[in-house]
This record gives C-alpha cells, sequence and structure tokens, in this order.
C-alpha cells in the first residue's frame, strides 16, 4: 500500500494542478478535500486487483484516480448540511465549514466531472476504458451509491424505519457499490477475465458489508480525534445503522461473517497475501 500511496497522490496532485484561473475558490476546495487524509483504501485496490490479475498497476492509475476523486466528492456531499450535516472529515472542517455551502456543492460536483475525465485518460484499448466508465456509471449512480445515499436519508424517518434486509440492501448500494467499481476497474486495467470481474465484484460486496459496519460501530466506539470525524453523528441523525438493529456485540459478529466470506473469495487471486492483510486490518481499524 505505501507504494501505491505514493503513486496515487502524484496522479492526483497531477489532474488537479492549478491551471492559471480565476476566480480558483471551488478548485481550492477540491484540492483541500482530496490532500485532507483520507485512508485511499478504494484506489489502492484498484491498483491491487490491476497487479493480481497480472497487468502494470500504473496502467490503472487513472482509473484508480477517478475512484478517490469520487470518493471525496461523496464525502463532500454527505457531510452537507442537508444530508448528514458534519463539521469534521478526515480531521479538518468539512469543505463546506473551510468554505462555504455553495463552494462545496460545486466542487463535489467538479470532482465527480473530472473522475470521468481522469478514466478517458487511461492509455489502454479503448474497449477496457469503455467498459470501465460503463461500470464506474452504473456503480456510482442512482442503483449504486446515490440509490443508497437516497436510501439512508429515508432511515432516517421513523415511517420509512428500515429492517435488517432492507439495511443491507442501503449499504450494498452506499458502500458496496463504489468499492465494487474500484476492484473490478482494476480488474479491468489488467484485461482479466470475466470469472475474475465477477469475483473481484463479490469480494468488493462482502468486504464493503463488513466496512460499513464497522464504520457504523466506530460512530458509537471511536475517539473522534483519531476517526478524523465527528462520534455520535448516525444517532444525532436518528439513522437506523447496524448497531440500532444488532447491538454492538451482534453488529461486531456480523462484520467478522462478512470479513471471513471476502477472505475467503480472494483464494480465487493467487499471490492476494497483502490484500487478505488489508481485508483483516478493515475489520480492527479504529479510523
Ligand atoms: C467513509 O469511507 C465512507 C464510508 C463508506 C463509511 P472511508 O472510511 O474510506 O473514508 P476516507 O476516504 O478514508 O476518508
Ligand atoms: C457514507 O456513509 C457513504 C457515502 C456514500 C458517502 P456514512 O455517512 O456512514 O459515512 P461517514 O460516516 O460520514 O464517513
Ligand atoms: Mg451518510
Ligand atoms: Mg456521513
Ligand atoms: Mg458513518
Amino acid at each position: 500500500m505505501q507504494e501505491y500511496l505514493a503513486a496515487i497522490d502524484a496522479a492526483l496532485e497531477q489532474i488537479l494542478s492549478r491551471n492559471p484561473l480565476t476566480p480558483h475558490r471551488v478548485l481550492d476546495a477540491m484540492h483541500y478535500s482530496v490532500f485532507a487524509g483520507g485512508k485511499r483504501i478504494r484506489p489502492c485496490l484498484t491498483l491491487a486487483f490491476c497487479q493480481l490479475c497480472g497487468g502494470d498497476p500504473t496502467t490503472a492509475l487513472p482509473f484508480a484516480c477517478g475512484i478517490e476523486l469520487v470518493q471525496t466528492y461523496s464525502l463532500i456531499h454527505d457531510d452537507l448540511p442537508c444530508m448528514d450535516d458534519d463539521d469534521f472529515r478526515r480531521g479538518k472542517p468539512s469543505c463546506h465549514k473551510q468554505f462555504d455551502e455553495a463552494t462545496a456543492l460545486l466542487a463535489g460536483d467538479a470532482l465527480l466531472t473530472m473522475a470521468f475525465e481522469s478514466l478517458s485518460q487511461a492509455e489502454l484499448p479503448p474497449e477496457r476504458v469503455v467498459k470501465a466508465v460503463e461500470i464506474f456509471s452504473r456503480l456510482i449512480g442512482v442503483v449504486g451509491m446515490i440509490g443508497g445515499q437516497e436510501m439512508d436519508l429515508e432511515a432516517e424517518n421513523p415511517d420509512t424505519r428500515p429492517d435488517l434486509d432492507t439495511l443491507r440492501t442501503l449499504c450494498a448500494r452506499k458502500t458496496c457499490a463504489l468499492l465494487q467499481a474500484s476492484c473490478q476497474l482494476g480488474v479491468l486495467a489488467a484485461g482479466g477475465t470475466e470469472e475474475q470481474l465477477s469475483a473481484a465484484g463479490e469480494y468488493a460486496y462482502q468486504l464493503g458489508m463488513a466496512f460499513q459496519i464497522v464504520d457504523d460501530i466506530l460512530d458509537v466506539t471511536a475517539d473522534p480525534e483519531k476517526l478524523g470525524k465527528p462520534v455520535g453523528s448516525d444517532a444525532a441523525n436518528g439513522k437506523v445503522t447496524h448497531v440500532t438493529l444488532l447491538g454492538l456485540e451482534g453488529a461486531s459478529q456480523e462484520a467478522d461473517r462478512y470479513t471471513a466470506r471476502a477472505l475467503s473469495l480472494l483464494e480465487r487471486f493467487p499471490g492476494s497475501e497483502p490484500l487478505k492483510e488489508l481485508t483483516r486490518n478493515l475489520l480492527h481499524r479504529d479510523y
């Protein structure tokens, strides 16, 4: 991951590099949030899956950057007062606190747009790039991440509180979908097989479920300094999460089960030991 991180940051810096642009407040806000200290799990997954499928991870960097630009946009919008209304993100004031709401809205829009620019810059066979755009746009759109964010807001409404099945669908969309795009774009960059594409998607689903359950747990148990975002946000918004429905212990057991399934799916990828370690570490993360 350490090797990947430096390459991802350099590529992100390049695509965001300042044009002689006036005014530049929106660009400043984009830069601020992209470099605020995210963990970069998703772009690392893109490079890791490219490597696992026999590709050169450098060729997947434009895909990895597209993923991280969308991750950052989704968090900027997620923190807005009309969404989760959170004032801290990645250990710093949220974008709308550091700048203002309109700037945060536009910065998110521009990051989403820039993600597609980044995908288009991949020096790969055009049919792989087109397929990547298709998978990416579906998974981050209304049947994927955005649909999940809509369900997440509905889950705050006492009249439409989700049961466990609905909560699972919500998570599959809001969190797993972008992780699936992350892994599958790596497979695509490498020119992997349909079997690898579908195994990567299944792995990302299991990982994403565990990831969101741990996120829900951390919203109750974490140290906000370490977490870099407010603790107690879900409860303050009256959100139904895995902790609400299963309790802390039950949620933690559920995350264990999803992680075990994610690990077993990695058996299909020879050389995935480092990724197994990452998968286990994410279960035990404290931020
Ligand atoms: C936060 O994702 C959003 C969720 C799906 C819970 P991360 O915890 O990966 O956030 P960053 O990118 O490291 O800030
Ligand atoms: C956000 O989920 C998932 C997104 C699609 C942005 P959360 O609302 O739980 O993420 P945090 O806890 O604010 O990072
Ligand atoms: Mg949210
Ligand atoms: Mg949130
Ligand atoms: Mg959360």
